[in-house]
């Protein structure tokens, strides 16, 4: 799996993300969420696989965990680098999500790599007090919910840059910190809460950065791009 930023393809159809790829010239480190993935299915993930990019194929999943488990193996076909669960769905359901994927993946093949959501970097403290009744720091929250992926032995988490070095601290450096919300110094939070600049993602311990509208939205992407990539590998 790349150490690249990776760039979350946050568009409704397979034309637009072709669109937008078309004049990168590398091989990228891609995400694609439940927007695309619910318009396009699998064949915007093999499409991508066969163009020659890594694929974090960011679907969220929290259901019961033989639903979970059924849906992994499912998923392990798709040929996909990297997915996600809730960890918020619990360890048994965790358990079954890896299981599910060690099942559906090919011999020969590589499991994809595993995370599990801790808290959305578009919740605030207050919000998951208050919505969640989780009456706790969203630090002790985030913690919490990583030492439960690392039980159910998981490869990582998605957390916001503000929790990365700690998750590193109790479950080790090996143990992914994918982290979204980042956003250039001058740049509009949208609806993220918990940002950072890819420099301070790198320096307080994320092991992966996602990136959407920054990006995306940027005049001229191929360059924001290569910016954002500078700043994470000179930080290094
Ligand atoms: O545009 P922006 O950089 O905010 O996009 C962030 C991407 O990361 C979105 O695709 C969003 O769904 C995803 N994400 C997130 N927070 C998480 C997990 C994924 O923002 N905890």
């Amino acid at each position: 799996m790349k150490n690249s930023p990776i760039i979350a393809l946050d568009f409704a159809s397979s034309e637009d993300v072709y669109q937008f790829l078309s004049p990168f010239e590398q091989s990228l480190f891609v995400k694609v969420g439940m927007e695309l993935y619910l318009q396009e299915g699998p064949s915007i993930v093999y499409k991508l696989k066969e163009m020659g990019h890594d694929v974090f194929l960011d679907l969220k999943l929290h259901d019961i965990p033989n639903t979970v488990g059924q849906a992994m193996k499912g998923l392990a076909r798709l040929g996909a680098d990297l997915v996600n669960v809730h960890a918020a769905g619990g360890k048994e359901m965790m358990i079954a999500a890896k299981e599910g994927l060690e099942a559906g993946t090919a011999a020969g093949k590589k499991r994809p790599s595993i995370i599990a959501v801790t808290q959305l970097t578009s919740t605030s403290e207050q919000q998951m007090q208050k919505e969640q009744l989780i009456h706790k720091t969203i630090e002790e929250s985030v913690i919490h919910y990583a030492n439960l992926a690392k039980s159910a032995r998981l490869d990582g988490v998605v957390c916001s840059v503000l929790e990365a070095k700690k998750i590193a601290e109790v479950c080790g450096n090996e143990f992914l910190r994918v982290t979204p919300g980042i956003r250039l110094a001058e740049g509009d939070a949208h609806d993220q809460v918990r940002v950072a600049t890819p420099v301070n993602a790198r320096k307080l311990g994320s092991s992966h950065i996602v990136v959407g509208r920054a990006i995306t939205k940027a005049e001229n992407p191929v360059q924001a791009y290569e910016n954002i990539l500078k700043m994470w590998e000179e930080h290094a």
